[in-house]
């Protein structure tokens, strides 16, 4: 008689069983009949000269900074004189001296005693928040902080609070309102969906009144916010305070790849000792570090370019009827994720590349359409996007 053990093993007939991972098809069509699948799209480049777009008004490249011969220069000569890659993570082989080089820059620039340079922003994130918080400790989180402190926030293992956007009142009364061994606020500066600045002198004030520490993601802000483009914390005269912490993007402003943490000296060797993202990870490969380095002397040349951006974004923002913004970034909100999209399409048809932002990168019900306005846009760059805006019918009557 045969052994209905083994039988019941050999001849299972659950299709799912066979096909683990057949239930991707029917949530990506679940998807798709929400207007929320996503599409990667070559844009245009050295193989596509007559690429259709005009105008890129999706990227993050705020400065332009991203091909300039004076920054692909300085990339250029990194991975001639390092190679290709970092060889290791920082503790190991992938600390040059340009690493440390870029360090100094990046702590000068923003006004910080010491700085640590990633991988990217997201490990950066990553870092400050796990470092220093752990089980007992209390994080506050504004509502619309970008993912990666979301995550940063999750993997902590902290209590976690997550407060109404910019909303000191709700953060003073998270710290008030339970034990903590430690405690962060954390905030983006420049926000990167809506665009808005943060209450950073209110924070701080909330976290220095209950000894917490104030950790601030100038991600939108560095290079494009305060004096030469500094960042928020410098323009509100935050920067280098003992209880504030910075983390940025190299891939922003600086048109490059790679993040940093800026704070204090011992901030630093914390991270170097503790932080996961930071130990377990290759470091930044040398040709950012050195087109980053690059970038910075440049925009240490042309202090007037973070003031020409924000002027840009006033306008399109104008174009709009959007809100003044703080930085590059102006939201145009539509609602549904559809017309979301028919409205970026739109803008794609005439030229004009625009962000496209649909939960869950943005609440549901607030798609929009995310304009980061750039430096290097001129005149008649404007007269294209007014085009386009008005076939899509966002330009404000
Ligand atoms: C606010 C904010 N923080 C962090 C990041 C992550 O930076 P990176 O792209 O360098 O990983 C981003 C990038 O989109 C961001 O918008």
């Amino acid at each position: 008689m045969a052994d209905t053990r083994t039988l019941a093993v050999v001849t299972v007939d659950d299709v799912e069983a066979a096909a683990p991972l057949a239930w991707l098809t029917d949530h990506a069509r679940a998807r798709a009949a929400a207007g929320l699948r996503r599409e990667l799209r070559p844009r245009g480049g050295p193989d596509k000269p007559g690429a259709s777009v005009l105008v890129d008004l999706a990227g993050n490249d705020y400065l332009g900074l991203g091909r300039h011969p004076a920054v692909v220069g300085g990339g250029i000569r990194a991975l001639r004189a390092w190679g290709a890659g970092a060889t290791g993570s920082r503790l190991m082989t992938g600390t040059t001296t340009l690493h440390g080089e870029l360090e100094n820059a990046l702590a000068a620039h923003a006004g910080f005693a010491s700085a640590l340079v990633f991988s990217s922003g997201y490990t950066a994130n990553l870092a400050v928040v796990t470092a220093l918080a752990g089980p007992g400790d209390l994080v506050v989180s504004d509502a619309l902080n970008h993912a990666s402190i979301v995550d940063a926030c999750r993997l902590s293992r902290a209590d976690v609070v997550v407060t109404p956007h910019a909303d000191v009142a709700a953060v003073a009364a998270a710290l008030a309102g339970r034990p903590w061994r430690r405690a962060l606020v954390v905030t983006e500066s420049v926000f990167s969906a809506d665009g808005d600045l943060a209450p950073l002198t209110e924070l701080h004030e909330a976290a220095r009144a209950h000894g917490a520490v104030l950790v601030v993601d100038e991600a939108h802000a560095l290079g494009v916010v305060g004096p030469a483009g500094r960042g928020a914390l410098a323009a509100t005269g935050l920067a280098g305070e003992p209880d504030v912490v910075a983390t940025a993007t190299l891939s922003k402003a600086l048109g490059g790849q790679g993040g940093a943490v800026l704070g204090e000296a011992a901030v630093r060797d914390h991270l170097i000792d503790t932080a996961r993202s930071f130990i377990f990870d290759t470091g930044l490969a040398p040709a950012n570090v050195g087109s980053a380095l690059a970038a910075l002397e440049f925009l240490g040349a042309h202090p007037e370019l973070p003031g020409t951006v924000r002027r840009r974004a006033r306008q399109l923002a104008g174009l709009t009827g959007a809100p003044d913004p703080a930085g590059a970034v102006v939201s145009v909100i539509i609602g549904d994720p559809e017309p979301a999209i028919a409205a970026a399409t739109t803008c794609r048809g005439h030229g004009v590349a625009v962000g496209c932002f649909r939960p869950p990168t943005v609440p549901v019900g607030t798609s929009r359409l995310r304009l980061a306005a750039r430096a290097d846009l001129t005149d008649a760059d404007l007269a294209i996007v007014t085009n386009a805006l008005a076939a899509a019918g966002v330009l404000a009557r």
